[in-house]
């Protein structure tokens, strides 16, 4: 056993009503009821995240935290669009994403965007999941380890060793995300641990060993066993839900 407690996000994207966003937080919450030993969090679009906030606050033992898929880093201003980590800390968001292959692949973040956001979360006292991973052709260049290394020591520039206690790292080859195609169990492990490896030498063995690296990927019911089965994934972050089923997905 590893001592890393397992964490599954669930990446809500640009999808659901507000009706559908309550009726699926209700339902992920009363899945969950009794298994608090793999930890929750929803990433629900901005526009639901107040209606999706006083649906957990109601739920006992804050057993689902309430997360946000992106933010800008500055504090206030004129930003038109954005949304700031203190708007978001007002509704009560406790985790937010960074580095998502959408944000970086088809808004076209940069790595130095990605970690300025680490970085301003941290600051502001949030948990924050980098998300790394490879294109097609970089898998297919042999390039995969390279790519994960680069993302995810850039993304940490500046990151102190106890700021790490708030990090998690999302595995998330772009080839596998909202195409039915996961990874292996074989390769997401060997991802994993080339992260890991990463982390040792950018900190320590310590730090290395506590930071939990999730998979994401067309992760569901039928291979998130699998997949989290491997010694160093550490749980999961799942897209959808318009991309499938409910029903299928592992929670
Ligand atoms: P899918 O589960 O739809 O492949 O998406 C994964 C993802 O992007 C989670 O952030």
């Amino acid at each position: 056993m590893s001592g890393r407690k397992l964490f599954v996000g669930g990446n809500w994207k640009m999808n659901l009503t507000v009706a559908e966003a309550h009726a699926l937080t209700r339902a992920v919450a009363s899945g969950l009821a009794g298994r608090g030993q793999v930890e929750v969090a929803v990433f629900p679009s901005f526009v639901h995240l107040a209606e999706v906030g006083s649906v957990l606050h109601k739920v006992p033992g804050n057993i689902v935290k309430l997360g946000a898929q992106d933010f800008y880093t500055q504090a206030n201003g004129a930003f038109t669009g954005e949304v700031s980590l203190a708007q978001l800390k007002d509704l009560g968001v406790q985790v937010v994403l960074a580095g998502h292959s959408e944000r970086r692949h088809v808004l076209g973040e940069s790595d130095g965007l990605v970690n300025a956001k680490v970085r301003a979360a941290l600051a502001a006292g949030l948990e924050v999941i980098l998300c790394v991973g490879e294109k097609l052709e970089q898998r297919e260049a042999g390039m995969t380890d390279q790519i994960n290394v680069a993302q995810t020591v850039y993304g940490l520039a500046g990151v102190g060793r106890t700021q790490m206690a708030k990090i998690t790292i999302a595995y998330e080859p772009v080839w596998a995300i909202g195409t039915g195609k996961n990874a292996t169990p074989q390769d997401a492990q060997q991802a994993h641990v080339a992260i890991r490896r990463a982390l040792a030498a950018l900190y320590d063995e310590t730090v290395a060993a506590a930071t939990r690296i999730q998979y994401g990927g067309s992760m569901k019911g039928s291979n998130a066993r699998e997949l989290i089965a491997q010694k160093d994934v550490d749980g999961g972050l799942i897209g959808g839900p318009r991309s499938r089923p409910r029903s299928s997905w592992p929670l």
